[in-house]
C-alpha cells in the first residue's frame, strides 16, 4: 500500500485532501486548484485516512422522503430549491474525487478527466452558493439528503457498478430534471439561476458522456454486454427506478445508445425482446 504522504505529488493522491475537507468553500477551492498536468500515479494503491467525505456540521442530513417540497414562485421556496442543487453539486465534487483516488490501474486519461469533472462540480457549487448568498442564505441553512453518497458507498468495491449507477444513472437523472427546474426559476424571474442551470446542464452532459465512455471501456475489458450488465447492476445495487419525462436529446448527446433510450422509456421491452 502506498500512503498519501509518499505519493503526495501524484494527481490521484491530490484528490484525497479536498475529499476529506469538511468546509465546503475550502473543498471547492482545493479541488479547483489541482494541477491536471502532474503525474497521475495510476498504479498506486492509496489509503485515505479520515471520514470520507469530509462534511460540514450543517446541513442536517435527513431521509429524502422527509424533505418538504416548496414552490419556486416565492423567494423562500427558490432558496430551498437552489440549496438542494448546491448540495447535489457538493456531493458531485466528492463523487468525482472518490473515483480518482479509489480505483487504481486505469489509463492516465481516466484520472485527468474525472479530476476535471470534480473541478467543474466545484465551480457549479460555487456559482450556486454565491447566488444563494445574494439571496441572504448560506449553504447549510436547510436540511438535505444523503442518497447520492449512499450509492457511492454501495459501489465502492466495483468501478463498473460505480460508473453504471453514479454518472450513468444519478447524474443522468439530473439531465432529465434540469429543464423543468430551469423553467420554474425563469418563470419566477430568477434569470441568474436559469443562466447557472444552463451552464450546469452543458457540463453535466459531458460528465454523463464520460460515464458512458468509461463504462463501455470497462465492459469491453471484462467482456460484458453493456446493456445486459447495466440491467444486472441496477437490480443488484437497487438503482432508483427511472421516471420520465426524460431529456432524450441531452441523454443522446451524452452517448446513450438508441437501445438504452428505448429501454429507459419502456423497461418491459427487454422482457418482451427476450421472449421473442
Ligand atoms: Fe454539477
Ligand atoms: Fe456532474
Amino acid at each position: 500500500m502506498t500512503s498519501i504522504s509518499s505519493s503526495a505529488a501524484s494527481l490521484r493522491a491530490r484528490a484525497i485532501p479536498p475529499l476529506l475537507e469538511t468546509d465546503p468553500d475550502t473543498k471547492a477551492t482545493l479541488t479547483r486548484a489541482i494541477d491536471l498536468s502532474i503525474p497521475v500515479g495510476a498504479g498506486d494503491h492509496l489509503v485515505a485516512e479520515g471520514r470520507i467525505p469530509g462534511r460540514p456540521d450543517r446541513p442536517l442530513l435527513v431521509p429524502y422522503t422527509k424533505l418538504k417540497k416548496r414552490s419556486a414562485a416565492t423567494s423562500a421556496g427558490r432558496a430551498v430549491l437552489l440549496h438542494a442543487l448546491a448540495h447535489i453539486e457538493l456531493n458531485a465534487i466528492d463523487l468525482a474525487l472518490d473515483i480518482v483516488w479509489r480505483f487504481p490501474g486505469l489509463p492516465d486519461q481516466f484520472y485527468r478527466e474525472w479530476t476535471g469533472v470534480a473541478q467543474e462540480e466545484a465551480l457549479h457549487f460555487q456559482l450556486l452558493r454565491d447566488h444563494l448568498r445574494s439571496m441572504g442564505c448560506e449553504y447549510g441553512d436547510f436540511p438535505a439528503h444523503n442518497s447520492l453518497w449512499e450509492m457511492a458507498e454501495k459501489t465502492q468495491g466495483d468501478l463498473l457498478a460505480r460508473l453504471a449507477l453514479v454518472p450513468r444513472t444519478l447524474e443522468a437523472r439530473g439531465l432529465d430534471a434540469s429543464p423543468p427546474v430551469r423553467a420554474k426559476l425563469a418563470a419566477a424571474g430568477d434569470h441568474r439561476a436559469a443562466e447557472i442551470l444552463d451552464l450546469i446542464l452543458r457540463d453535466e452532459i459531458g460528465h454523463v458522456a464520460l460515464g458512458n465512455r468509461w463504462y463501455r471501456y470497462l465492459c469491453t475489458q471484462r467482456a460484458h454486454d453493456p446493456v445486459a450488465a447495466y440491467a444486472e447492476l441496477a437490480v443488484k445495487y437497487k438503482a432508483p427506478t427511472p421516471r420520465g419525462p426524460f431529456n432524450l436529446e441531452a441523454r443522446r448527446r451524452a452517448g446513450f445508445a438508441d437501445e438504452e433510450l428505448a429501454l429507459l422509456q419502456n423497461p418491459r421491452s427487454a422482457v418482451v425482446a427476450e421472449r421473442q
